[in-house]
Order: structure tokens, then C-alpha cells, then sequence
């Protein structure tokens, strides 16, 4: 039994959860239960990053006070993190005093490695990045992603030397010491990091006031990512205590829009710390609507809470761990949701157990012991973090035990009075069936939950189906 740390990127507060933010706690959460389910001990942070400007700016643009708007914010993706049945240990504000408090001891340390500097530059408050010169050029001037002008910024800022880390973290990176998955991701870092300069980690307080304070000297505050990336250790309580029971965390998941803090700052930070850095940098796509960016504009924006109050939280998880890619762009939209509903949950697997779970109980079959163990396959891409595709794998057995029950026909084997020959098949499709639900466990539980106990002992089928249609 090994120690797993597992930690979710902190979502912005200033609006609430959309269908894209359930993107980390369904692969975060799925790589928590195989943890457990092979005897890993499963440590999971969450939480809610809560300064910034953004925030700042959207809580002013609605006349209510900050701290009051980003409480009842992150209170918000709390209820949705539960509702969307994740099982975390560690629940992280950023606005807490233990964080902040935390994140001085952090700065402190760092000390050798921050310098103070005038930032002369593009400022992105929709990405709360800093862009350089030549982004800017490129992008005249306008970010992509937020589709607002850039802002100019001429201010006094600290600044972390990246400089001083850099070789390390190429090599960490190049001997997948930090493993940044998929591979294309990590090439694209290593480039990135070429070009990487020091990064302003300050904002004057003249400019923004919503922050974490800068210790031993009152004009500044932490740049928002700073404090958020400090998050996953100060969440174990370090500096104060030691967390090497935890430390280095075994996976960290971000999406592809962010692995660049993650993958240059978030290192720089612990080797100056003098910590490891995380063993792996899951990187996964965007969920997209139609082939679009989802925003409020466009209005195209899908409410997860929507969906699960539709057809339920395995039917959601169903779709975001088996048709969402996880580590490419995927769509989500609701025609694609309905036929993934219809034919492959309330069919594929819906009909089969009702199918088996008739038959047996007709024919007076009861369950037979299974001592269940996970294939090889399966283990090796759920621990190489390929989840769609492990789902892929348990869908084909899924479909090879319906494939069985319409050639070996039980009901004729019954029919012609060939009881033994009935009681074998049926003892294997059964026995297969269960097998499928522990493999399931980890991405649909409370579906894996309820096969397992209908195929033990006398086996009674559902009263209602387990995914009715529509
Ligand atoms: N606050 C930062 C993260 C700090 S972590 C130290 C942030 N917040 S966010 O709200 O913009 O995004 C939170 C997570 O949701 C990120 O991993 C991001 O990639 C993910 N997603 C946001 N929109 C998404 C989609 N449309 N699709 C998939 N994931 C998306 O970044």
C-alpha cells in the first residue's frame, strides 16, 4: 500500500461551476477510487482560487463586497464538487487565514530567488498572465481566449528568477522525473521553457488590493497564481509541517490552458523551496460545445447541475470519462449525451443486467462467488492515466457478454431442459458481469454499486431499470 496524493486545479470564483470545470474532479476523482480500489492510502485536495483581479473586478461590477461574493462562489463549487460525487480528503480556500498565513512563510523562503523590478508590459486579467511583447504582436493585441484587448501595465513588481531553475527543471522534465502527459503536451513545455523569463509574483497594492499580502513590505500583494499554486502544499501545512509523507505529489490534473503555470512557476517554486517536484502533470483538453469555446456570450454555456438532475450523476460521469477525451479537445452536446444515454447506458449495460438478472432469477439461479481481480489492461492505462480508454476497454467486455447471452440463447438451453449447461453459462456471463462492475467502480460507482449487489446472493432484477429512456 503506497501513499497517493492527488490534487485539482482551484477554480476561479467569479462565476459559477460550468460544464468544463467538471472536467478535473471526474478524471481527479476516477484516479482516487482505482487508488483505493487497488489498496493505495488516497489523499485528494480541492478547492477554490479566490483573488485576482477578475474576481476582484467582477465582485465590484456587481455592487457586492468581494469577500461576501466569493464566499457564496465557492460555496457553489463545493455543492457541485459533492454532487458530482467526488471523494476528496482536503478542501482549500484560498481566502483562509491558514493559506495566507502559509504563503508568507512560502515567500520568505523563496527570498534568494526574488528580486524587486519594474514590470513594463501586457497584462491578461481574463488568463491572469502576464504576456510578453511578442504574444502580444502576434495576437494584435487581443487574447484569444477572452477576446479583450490587453492591458498595459507600468509598475514596481517582485519577480521570481525562473532563471535559477531552469537547467533543473528541463532535465526533471526531459527524464520524466516530472511526467507531463500526453507527450506532444511536454514537448511544447520544453520549448516553452526556452523562452521562458522571470516572472513578476507582486502587484502594487496601488492597483490591486485583493490579494495575499507581500510579507515586509505593506505596498504589495502576491500575484494571484503565487498564492494559487501554493495551494496543494500549504493545503498539507506546509512550511510548517512536514509533508514528505505526501510530497511530491503523484498526480497533479490541470487543464491544457494551464499546465504552463504548472509546468515552469509551480517547479520553480518548489525547487526553490527546496522540495520535489510532482511525479505526474496530467494535462488534459477542453469540453467544447459543437466544436466551440463554450461562453456566455456565444450562449452556449451547459450547466452540469442541468444535466445530472436529468439523468443522473453516473450518467454525467458516464459521458465526461468515455466520450470526452482525456487528454484532447471533445464536445459536449446534448444529442451526442442522449445517444451515449440511450444506446450505450440504457442498452449496452442497462438491458444486459436486467437480461441476466431475469434469467437467473426465472431459472432459479443464484450468484456465484466471484473473487474478482483486475485485468492487466485495464490496470496498465488506468495507471498510465488513460482513462477513456480503459473505459473503452470494460465497455468491449460489456459488450462481449451481450454478444454471448444472443449466441449461447439461455432461454432455449432452458426450453430444452439443458439445466447444467444453463447454470454454467450463465454461472460465467454472471461471474463476467461482476467482474465489469469492479472495473467500473471507479468511473460510475453508484451504477457499479448496484450490479454488485443484484448478482449476489438471490438474484432479484431491478424494479426499475437501471438508466430508463426517456
Ligand atoms: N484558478 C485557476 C487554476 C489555479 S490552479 C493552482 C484556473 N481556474 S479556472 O476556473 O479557469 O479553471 C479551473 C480548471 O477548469 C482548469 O483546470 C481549467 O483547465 C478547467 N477548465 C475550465 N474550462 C474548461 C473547459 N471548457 N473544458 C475543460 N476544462 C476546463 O485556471
Amino acid at each position: 500500500m503506497s501513499n497517493f496524493y492527488i490534487t485539482t486545479a482551484i477554480p476561479y470564483v467569479n462565476g459559477v461551476p460550468h460544464i468544463g470545470h467538471a472536467m478535473d474532479y471526474c478524471l481527479a476523482d476516477t484516479c482516487a477510487r482505482y487508488h483505493r480500489l487497488i489498496g493505495d492510502n488516497v489523499r485528494f485536495q480541492a478547492g477554490t482560487d479566490e483573488h485576482g483581479n477578475k474576481i476582484f473586478l467582477k465582485a465590484k461590477e456587481l455592487g457586492v463586497p468581494v469577500e461576501e461574493y466569493v464566499a457564496e462562489n465557492a460555496k457553489k463549487f463545493q455543492e457541485f464538487i459533492h454532487k458530482l460525487g467526488v471523494e476528496y480528503t482536503d478542501f482549500i480556500r484560498t481566502t483562509d487565514d491558514s493559506h495566507e498565513k502559509l504563503c508568507q512563510q512560502i515567500w520568505l523562503k523563496l527570498k534568494d530567488h526574488i528580486y524587486s523590478s519594474k514590470y513594463e508590459g501586457w497584462y491578461c486579467t481574463g488568463c491572469e498572465r502576464y504576456v510578453t511583447n511578442k504574444e502580444a504582436e502576434e495576437n494584435h493585441g487581443i487574447c484569444p481566449d477572452h477576446q479583450k484587448p490587453y492591458e498595459r501595465l507600468e509598475e514596481e513588481n517582485y519577480y521570481l528568477r525562473i532563471s535559477d531553475f531552469k537547467d533543473e527543471i528541463r532535465e526533471k522534465i526531459e527524464s520524466d522525473e516530472l511526467l507531463i502527459l500526453p507527450e506532444f503536451r511536454k514537448r511544447e513545455i520544453l520549448k516553452l521553457l526556452e523562452d521562458s523569463p522571470d516572472v513578476s509574483i507582486s502587484r502594487p497594492k496601488a492597483q490591486l488590493t485583493w490579494g495575499v499580502p507581500v510579507p515586509d513590505d505593506d505596498t504589495q500583494v502576491m500575484y494571484v497564481w503565487i498564492d494559487a499554486l501554493a495551494n496543494y502544499i500549504t493545503v498539507l501545512g506546509f512550511p510548517e509541517k512536514d509533508i514528505s509523507e505526501w510530497w511530491p505529489a503523484s498526480a497533479e490534473f490541470v487543464g491544457k490552458d494551464i499546465l504552463r503555470f504548472h509546468a515552469i512557476i509551480w517547479p520553480a517554486m518548489l525547487l526553490g523551496l527546496g522540495l520535489k517536484v510532482p511525479k505526474t502533470l496530467v494535462s488534459h483538453g477542453m469540453v467544447l460545445a459543437d466544436g466551440q469555446k463554450m461562453s456566455k456570450s456565444i450562449g452556449n454555456v451547459v450547466d452540469p447541475i442541468e444535466v445530472m438532475d436529468k439523468h443522473g450523476l453516473d450518467a454525467m460521469r458516464y459521458y465526461f470519462l468515455r466520450h470526452i477525451d482525456t487528454f484532447a479537445d471533445s464536445d459536449f452536446t446534448w444529442e451526442k449525451f442522449e445517444d451515449a444515454y440511450n444506446n450505450e447506458l440504457a442498452n449496452d449495460l442497462g438491458n444486459l443486467v436486467q437480461r441476466l438478472a431475469t434469467l437467473a432469477n426465472k431459472n432459479g439461479i443464484s450468484a456465484p462467488k466471484v473473487k474478482v481481480n483486475l485485468p492487466k489492461e485495464y490496470r496498465e492505462l488506468m495507471d498510465n492515466f488513460e482513462f477513456n480508454k480503459a473505459f473503452d476497454f470494460v465497455w468491449e467486455k460489456i459488450q462481449g457478454i451481450n454478444r454471448r447471452i444472443d449466441d449461447e440463447k439461455p432461454w432455449a438451453l432452458a426450453k430444452a431442459g439443458e439445466t447444467e449447461k444453463l447454470e454454467k453459462v450463465m454461472g460465467e456471463m454472471i461471474s463476467n458481469l461482476v467482474g465489469v462492475a469492479h472495473m467500473l467502480r471507479p468511473f460510475i460507482p453508484g451504477t457499479a454499486e448496484k450490479i454488485e449487489k443484484i448478482f449476489s446472493g438471490k438474484i432479484v432484477p431491478p424494479e426499475t431499470p437501471l438508466f430508463p429512456k426517456n
